[in-house]
C-alpha cells in the first residue's frame, strides 16, 4: 500500500443533500447509496443565522424512514439549542452547532450527546479557532467551514487548509478520537490538500451532484482508482 492509500483508508465522504433535487430526494439518496457515500450531510438554514432557507426537522425524520446512511445534521440556525433534541429525536446521527450560534458550547454538546447523538462545533471562515479551544475535548467532530455558510457551489477559501492544521494539532494535543470534518468548495484538485491537513470526513455538494457518475466522483474524492 502506498502513502497516498494509506492517507486515505479513513475518509469519509459525506455528499451535500443541499445539491440535491429536492423534489427526487428518495431518487438521489438511492443513487448516493449505489455511488459508496458514508454520511449524508444535511445542511438545515432557518434565513437568520445565513441568508438562505432550506429545510428542517420534518425532512431529516422522512429521510431516516428512507436511508440506513448515518445522518450528519449541519444546524445553521440561531438558538440550535431549543431544536437539538427534536433533530436527534427525528434520527439525526450527527448534530452539528455553530460557535457563533450557541450561548454555551460545552451545554450544547452535553445536549446533543444526551440525546444519544454525537456532537460536532462548527467555525465560520473569519472565526478564529481559539473560540473552541474550551469545547473541543467534549466534541465528537470539529466541522471547518471553507466558504461562507449559506450556497454550495462557492469557491474553497485557502486560508481553511491552515485552520485544518491547527485544529488538527489540537486534537493531537488532546491525544482523542475527534472527527475533522471541512464543508464548502471541495473538488478533485483540492481534496488531497485538506486530507494532508487533517481532514478525515469531506462534504461535498457540488462536486457528487454535478458529476455524471457519482460512484466515480465519491471513488475520486475518497483517493481511489478511477474505474
Ligand atoms: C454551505 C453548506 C455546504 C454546501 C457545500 O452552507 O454548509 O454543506 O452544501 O456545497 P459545495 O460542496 O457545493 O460547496
Ligand atoms: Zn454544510
Amino acid at each position: 500500500m502506498n502513502r497516498r492509500e494509506l492517507t486515505y483508508k479513513n475518509i469519509q465522504i459525506a455528499p451535500s443533500l443541499l445539491s440535491a433535487d429536492f423534489a427526487n430526494m428518495v431518487r438521489d439518496i438511492k443513487e448516493l447509496e449505489n455511488a459508496g457515500a458514508d454520511l449524508l450531510h444535511c445542511d438545515v438554514m432557518d434565513g437568520v443565522f445565513v441568508p438562505n432557507i432550506t429545510f428542517g426537522i420534518k425532512m431529516i425524520e422522512d429521510i431516516r424512514k428512507i436511508t440506513n446512511l448515518r445522518l450528519d445534521a449541519h444546524l445553521m440556525i440561531v438558538e440550535p439549542e431549543k431544536y437539538i433534541e427534536r433533530f436527534a429525536k427525528a434520527g439525526a446521527d450527527i448534530i452539528t452547532v455553530h460557535i457563533e450560534a450557541v450561548k454555551n458550547a460545552k451545554q450544547a454538546i452535553k445536549q446533543i450527546k444526551d440525546c444519544g447523538a454525537l456532537g460536532g462545533i462548527v467555525l465560520n471562515p473569519e472565526t478564529e479557532i481559539h473560540a473552541i479551544k474550551e469545547v473541543l475535548p467534549y466534541c465528537d467532530m470539529v466541522l471547518v467551514m471553507s466558504v461562507h455558510p449559506g450556497f454550495g457551489g462557492q469557491k474553497f477559501i485557502e486560508s481553511s487548509l491552515q485552520k485544518l492544521k491547527d485544529i488538527k494539532a489540537m486534537i493531537k494535543a488532546l491525544d482523542k478520537d475527534i472527527d475533522l470534518e471541512i464543508d464548502g468548495g471541495i473538488n478533485f484538485d483540492n481534496v488531497d490538500q485538506v486530507i494532508d491537513a487533517g481532514a478525515n470526513i469531506i462534504v461535498a455538494g457540488n462536486t457528487v451532484f454535478s458529476a455524471k457518475d457519482k460512484k466515480n466522483a465519491i471513488n475520486r474524492l475518497r483517493g481511489n482508482k478511477i474505474i
